[in-house]
């Protein structure tokens, strides 16, 4: 089995104003990352991508870039970017940025030159429109964060797009000039060595030519936010935009084995288009379907049965549990589910991400009226869409502001900070930080795990094409809450069975899973290595996870199945 680094390897998303601050003025930068590099090694992962540290006013926290060629001085310094490749890849850790191309900052010289007068060179470098013929906006387009996503310029008299705040334009990627300049960007920190780019909302970059209407939703419910008012057909996701992420990813791919990851909220049909029918898309659109599930054995079997399905030839799948933007995996499910999820992110087949913090099992923080950051929750206050919760600081001891920072952070830590830190939790053989370690280093050493095929053991789900001869056991448990998939490859096979109900529950195992290895449970390590029962059925406790592990032989009962 050949396979890419970002396929084999396990992501880990920094949110570097949260991750650790080492200049202590109580926001994280790029010199507390390297400072904890070691943990990211010791944890297990391969690569880390990084959100936006490009020179910022900071209205959206980074996704407003003014210069896409430096380093925020709040994060440092290109030198100090420089030291932190320098020492991740000594470390045999990958770096991905984060690339910021829909829009960029008001701020930006492009920006400020463009809006300066109708006749500016750069007047097209973004979107203009003239009002309305009755006046007000072009069209209906909503922004991501509410109200329109049109403003007037009532020095020029025409409108800018923008999908999110009014700092943050839309560029004209239709424009020649435009793509050269942000390749040109690209190829900067792709000369630096940098091993890939997250590329923000990547299906947003193209609208439909005449900017019309987008039609109203009719599945709108008050209290969704308001851009759910209408589907973002015209806005987003236009046929152009697959050609220029081709277009990106040859660039990329002039510079060896690097990654292309594609931001991208879509149902899964339009999501996987971009691949690209041949491959020539980016290798990873983000496959944000675990964030949404709701959390049963049905559901969930059913979305990797379906994705899987999804997949166009020879494209790899990827996982992602949680971000800087969606409620955090412990504050959706609760601790005991938390492992659980661990250990289905990170035995599914496909690159898994992780987001920092998650490993601790930070869970809802709850940030005082006073202390709001977020651009969005500022401007649609109580709807539950708020991101600061997700996104605050990284807890490391019990030390104040949790080893993050000497100074207060910019945004408060988790209450229980104290005791969920990394070196508390280092120290306890059952946490779910140990989970991930094991979880990682499993995936280290069973390539079946890392890069096997899949076959899902549900009487639900369609069977997975990776394995297509795979023979698929009926005798998932009757009550609906166990989740059990095997993973198959070098001369092994593992069966995942994850409770995702806190009652006991049990699992009719194939033949071959009798008396397999038990290579893992949440919820004790010391059963490690020992058989598993040879009882046809396999008992799991509640919110218990186990992967068991046998020798890849077809047993006599097996090839006999019908
Ligand atoms: C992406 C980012 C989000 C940001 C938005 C606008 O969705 O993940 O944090 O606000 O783009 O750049």
């Amino acid at each position: 089995m050949t396979a890419a680094w970002w396929q084999r390897g396990v992501l880990y998303q920094v949110y570097p104003r949260s991750f650790r601050d080492a200049d202590g003025d109580g926001v994280g930068d790029l010199r507390g990352i390297r400072e904890r590099l070691d943990y990211l090694v010791e944890l297990g992962v391969d690569a880390l991508w990084i959100s936006p540290f490009y020179p910022s006013p900071m209205v959206d926290f980074g996704y407003d870039v003014s210069d896409y060629v430096d380093v925020d001085p709040r994060f440092g310094t290109l030198a100090e970017f420089d030291a932190l490749l320098a020492a991740a890849h000594a470390r045999g850790l990958a770096v991905i940025l984060d690339f910021v191309p829909n829009h960029s900052s008001d701020q930006h010289p492009w920006f400020v030159e463009s809006r300066a007068s109708r006749v500016s060179p750069k007047r097209d470098w973004y979107l203009w429109r003239d009002p309305a013929p009755g006046g007000g906006p072009p069209n209906n387009w909503i922004s991501d964060f509410g109200g329109s996503a049109w403003t007037l310029e009532e020095a020029t008299g025409q409108y800018y797009y923008h999908a999110f705040l009014k700092e943050q334009p839309d560029l004209n990627w239709r424009h020649p000039e435009v793509r050269s300049a942000m390749y040109a960007a690209l190829r900067f920190w792709l000369d630096r060595g940098v091993d890939g780019f997250r590329l923000d909302v990547l299906w947003h970059l193209i609208k439909a030519e005449g900017f019309p209407d987008n039609p109203p939703n009719p599945a709108y419910r008050a209290g969704q936010g308001e851009m759910h008012r209408v589907l973002q057909t015209r806005s987003t996701d236009q046929p152009e935009v697959h050609a220029i992420a081709a277009e990106l990813r040859r660039l990329v791919d002039g510079y060896g084995a690097r990654v292309l990851i594609g931001e991208i909220y879509l149902p899964l049909e339009r999501l996987v288009a971009y691949y690209g029918a041949h491959g020539e898309g980016v290798q990873l659109p983000f496959n944000f379907q675990l964030i949404d599930a709701p959390w049963s054995a049905r559901e969930l079997a059913a979305r990797i049965g379906a994705y899987e399905a999804a997949l166009p030839q020879g494209a790899w799948p990827n996982w992602v549990l949680g971000n800087h933007d969606r409620p955090r995996v412990a504050a959706r499910l609760g601790d005991a589910q938390a492992r659980i999820a661990a250990m289905l992110l990170l035995t599914l087949r496909g690159t898994p991400t992780m987001y920092y913090g998650d490993e601790l099992g930070i869970g809802r923080v709850d940030v005082p009226a006073d202390q709001v950051r977020d651009p969005l929750e500022l401007r649609e206050p109580g709807l539950g869409r708020g991101r600061d919760p997700v996104r605050t600081p990284m807890a490391w001891d019990a030390t104040p502001n949790g080893g993050f920072s000497a100074a207060t952070p910019w945004l408060p830590l988790h209450a229980d900070w104290r005791t969920r830190n990394v070196e508390r939790l280092s120290a306890e053989p059952g946490s779910l930080l140990a989970l991930y370690r094991r979880l990682l280093a499993l995936r280290r050493a069973h390539p079946a795990l890392a890069v096997g095929d899949l076959a899902l053991f549900s009487p639900s789900a369609p069977s997975a094409p990776s394995a297509p001869s795979a023979p698929l056991p009926r005798e998932i448990d009757d009550d609906g809450d166990v989740l059990a998939y095997e993973r198959r490859g070098d001369g092994e096979r593992l069966l995942i069975a994850l409770n995702l109900g806190d009652a006991p529950r049990a699992l009719t195992l194939p033949a071959w899973a009798r008396g397999a290895r038990v290579l893992l449970s949440t919820h004790d390590a010391a059963l490690e290595g020992a058989g598993a029962p040879t009882l046809p059925r396999l008992a799991l406790r509640p919110n218990e996870g186990v992967i068991l592990a046998a020798p890849l032989s077809p047993t006599p009962a097996e090839s006999s199945r019908p």
